[in-house]
């Protein structure tokens, strides 16, 4: 504090002015010094100095002595707070080292009254802390009142989701949101949006399936009723029998399909997988197959190219994914005793090392416009003779997405007529 300094350095001065020899210690003020000491205007100085053996030698005699301990640490300058007659003083002293060394030191205290340090003082409440007592309400006051302007629109937003039917998802006016939360806005709008097709595509799915279970069941009423006709003979009954056992056929066949495409999807989380086989899994469905390709006199084969075990997958989903594959080659090649279609099932490893399971066959194939719309579930291609729910592809893939599989499909035999369709599950893992 530069008050501190000032008298300090007085203190010192006076210091300098303990002169001492062996018996005496003695104490010369010239009159200049004495009126340097004096010309404060606003505070009154004292000093005092005492000799060695604690004789008053010079200054005002009403000064308190320090209260230091017995060890007196000698031309060391120090301050204290004390009083002088009642009136609060700030003193500095030093105790001076003086010649006859077994004496005590000689005292030098420059005390001054604390008026300078008070006008400081309060001139400091003025001028820094008054203003921040107007300054800081003040703030306060408009970060309320700007924050309550900004969260305004907030609140009439979250208002306007609140009361939302929970249908609704028409996208909220991004105009007058504040523009910070626009794009928070705008990505709530992208999330209806996917919402709202998600939702059509299951309504539209469901409507789909019922359509599909309908019709062998109005099929199975409609032979029932034939039978149960008055007039009906053996034959008539032989023969509605045998629709009845066909439709109920295909309504099983769809609701099967269903239940495999509702497996494979396992709403959204990942499906359990083990270290499987593919060759051996695809050999079993092979042979679960050959009775229907014998029917169809269809050259069923099989060709293993490489060791496929520890393939991380679901054997059950994987399964069903071959199944499907192989059955749509038997349903439509065309085959006669003359021509047989040939249907051929490959697992092997391609040039980059990923695993391939590969279906082949030698019928029409799939035209070029219709290679996307076949793996829509329902989908099938106008003008397919056999039965079918449309299901078996969308199957297909979707257990295809769950192993991290891509498939892809082209020709058996590109340029030759008929081309033949290959289907081609590229595994990305080792
Ligand atoms: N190997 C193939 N050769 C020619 N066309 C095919 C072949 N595989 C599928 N398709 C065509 O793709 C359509 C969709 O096949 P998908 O397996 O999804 O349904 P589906 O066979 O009709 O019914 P599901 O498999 O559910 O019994 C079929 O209707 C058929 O027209
Ligand atoms: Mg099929």
């Amino acid at each position: 504090m530069p008050f501190d300094r000032g008298l300090g350095h007085n203190a010192r001065a006076l210091a300098e002015l303990v002169q001492s020899d062996d018996q005496t210690v003695r104490f010369a003020f010239p009159q200049p010094a004495h009126e340097i000491l004096h010309a404060d205007e606003t505070d009154q100085v004292y000093y005092q100095v005492l000799g060695a053996k604690g004789e008053f030698l010079s200054g005002d005699s009403e000064l308190p002595l320090p209260q230091d301990d017995e060890k007196l640490v000698t031309d060391e300058l120090r301050l204290r707070d004390d009083v002088r007659q009642g009136v609060p003083i700030r003193v500095a002293y030093i105790w001076v080292r003086v010649k006859p060394s077994a004496a005590r030191p000689a005292l030098v205290q420059v005390a001054e009254t604390l008026e300078k340090r008070s006008v400081l003082a309060n001139e400091i409440i003025k001028g820094v802390m008054l203003p921040q007592f107007v300054i800081l309400p003040l703030a306060v006051l408009l970060i309320w009142l700007a924050l309550a302007r900004g969260i305004q629109p907030l609140n009439e937003l979250e208002q306007r989701i609140r009361q939302r039917k929970p249908d609704d998802m028409s996208p909220l006016d991004e105009s007058v949101v504040p523009i910070e939360v626009s794009p928070l806005v705008s990505s709530i709008n992208d999330l209806l949006q996917r919402l709202q097709d998600s939702i059509a595509t299951q309504k539209r799915f469901l409507a789909d399936a019922a359509h599909q279970l309908k019709t062998p069941l109005a099929g199975l009423r409609m032979q029932a009723d034939l039978a149960l006709r008055k007039d009906a003979n053996a034959d008539d009954l032989k023969q509605s029998l045998h629709q009845i056992g066909r439709a109920s056929i295909r309504a099983t066949h769809t609701v099967n399909q269903l239940l495999a495409l509702a497996r494979a999807e396992s709403s959204g989380a990942p499906v359990a997988k083990q270290a499987c086989d593919l060759s051996a899994l695809t050999m079993e469905v092979v042979k679960d197959c050959l009775p229907r390709a014998m029917d169809k006199h269809i050259d069923l084969g099989f060709d293993n190219a490489c060791d496929s075990a520890g393939l991380q997958g679901n054997p059950t989903l994987l399964k069903e994914m071959v199944r499907n594959l192989i059955e749509n080659a038997l349903n439509y090649t065309p085959s006669t005793p003359e021509h047989p279609g040939v249907v051929t099932a490959r697992v092997y490893r391609n040039a980059k090392h990923a695993l391939v399971l590969q279906v082949e066959d030698s019928g029409p194939g799939i035209a070029e416009a219709e290679r996307e719309r076949v793996f829509e579930p329902f989908y099938r291609v106008l003008g397919t003779e056999a039965d079918g729910s449309g299901l078996g592809l969308a199957i297909v893939l979707e257990i295809a997405h769950q192993h991290g599989a891509i498939l892809d499909l082209q020709e058996t035999h590109p340029g030759r007529n008929p081309p033949g369709a290959q289907f081609n599950v590229v595994f990305a893992q080792p």
